[in-house]
């Protein structure tokens, strides 16, 4: 970072708001209790399908599943964030060209392990990402799964959380036990449910209907039961050639699903506008009341 445009005082860091910051419409995060339900799927998948019907998307790789957003659309991403942040590049060298003019920012060793910065490399990270002066009408959240905290928080900043699930009792379970530990922690009240890999459209129907009862029964949370993909041998296939179904979405009922799914997105989402800059310090601020009281610092 430009040492001029840094200022401290005591134990505050001031951030320069020289820089331009692009803005982000609106903010999904694509989430699920149990691993290997389809979140990386889903997001290549509504990003391609966004990006058709004319909406800007970046996706944010944030997961460190086996397979990341880069590597199931074929992509090579020789940097990471952490080049950023050793100044080998700037944030434009590692934004990946998607389909579609889809873009996307890889995960390196995963975004969540991004909590782990020292106080400086986190403002350091605000000031550059900052400096990404494009506007996108969604930025897509590939969260990866589980309920630890830097996972948690990453869905907190999302204006949408899309919960996947299977129809196998395993991961139901899962997903009801992430909405219960979101509404815990982070006090959010309101998710869309994604059934995955169903082998029925009614299979679908009654999954999303139980788990939207049940939440709404014992933790009073409004579950929307956003639509359901059904279980297609293509999606393999076509992982395998690492092409986004999306692209293929009149041969596969996968792909005409995750489209309508991205309609439906369309269609109900209002026009938020977070900037880059506001999105990146909360993502940061995340260990913020551990730090306060470690060493009284804030950002
Ligand atoms: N609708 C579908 N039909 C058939 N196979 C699918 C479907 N959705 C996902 N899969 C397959 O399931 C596997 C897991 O998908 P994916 O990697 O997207 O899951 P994930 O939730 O991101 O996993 P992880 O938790 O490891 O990150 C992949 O092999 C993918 O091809
Ligand atoms: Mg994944």
């Amino acid at each position: 970072m430009d040492k001029a445009e840094q200022k401290q005082t005591g134990n505050t860091i001031f951030l320069s708001h020289a820089a331009k910051s692009g803005r982000i419409g609106n903010v999904i995060s694509i989430a699920s209790g149990k691993g290997g339900v389809g979140k990386t799927l889903t997001t290549v998948n509504l990003a391609v399908a966004l990006q058709r019907m004319g909406q800007k998307v970046l996706i944010l790789d944030g997961d460190l599943g086996l397979a990341n957003v880069d590597v199931v659309l074929g992509l090579a991403s020789r940097y990471t964030i952490y080049d950023v942040l050793n100044e080998k590049v700037t944030i434009r060298d590692i934004i990946l060209d998607g389909p579609m003019g889809l873009k996307i920012i890889p995960s390196g060793s995963g975004i969540t392990s991004l909590v782990n910065l020292s106080y400086l490399q986190r403002v350091q990270l605000v000031e550059t990402i900052s400096k990404l002066d494009e506007n996108f009408d969604f930025m897509i959240i590939d969260t990866g799964a589980g309920i630890s905290a830097p996972v948690l928080h990453l869905n907190s900043m999302a204006d949408k959380i899309i919960v996947v699930t299977t129809p196998e009792p395993h991961a139901t379970l899962d997903a009801y036990a992430f909405i219960k530990v979101m509404q815990e922690e982070h006090k959010i009240g309101a998710f869309d449910l994604l059934v995955n890999m169903t082998r029925s459209q009614e299979e679908g129907t009654e999954v999303g209907r139980k788990i939207a009862e049940v939440a709404d029964r014992y933790l009073g949370a409004r579950v929307n039961v956003i639509g359901s993909v059904p279980h297609d041998s293509q999606v393999r296939k076509y992982t395998m050639a690492r092409q986004a179904a999306s692209e293929h979405s009149t041969f596969t009922v996968a792909g005409q699903a995750w489209n309508n799914i991205a309609r439906e997105i369309v269609e109900t989402t209002g026009s938020g506008a977070t900037s880059q800059r506001d999105f990146w310090q909360n993502l940061v601020r995340f260990k913020k009341s551990a730090r306060v009281n470690e060493n009284s610092q804030t950002l």
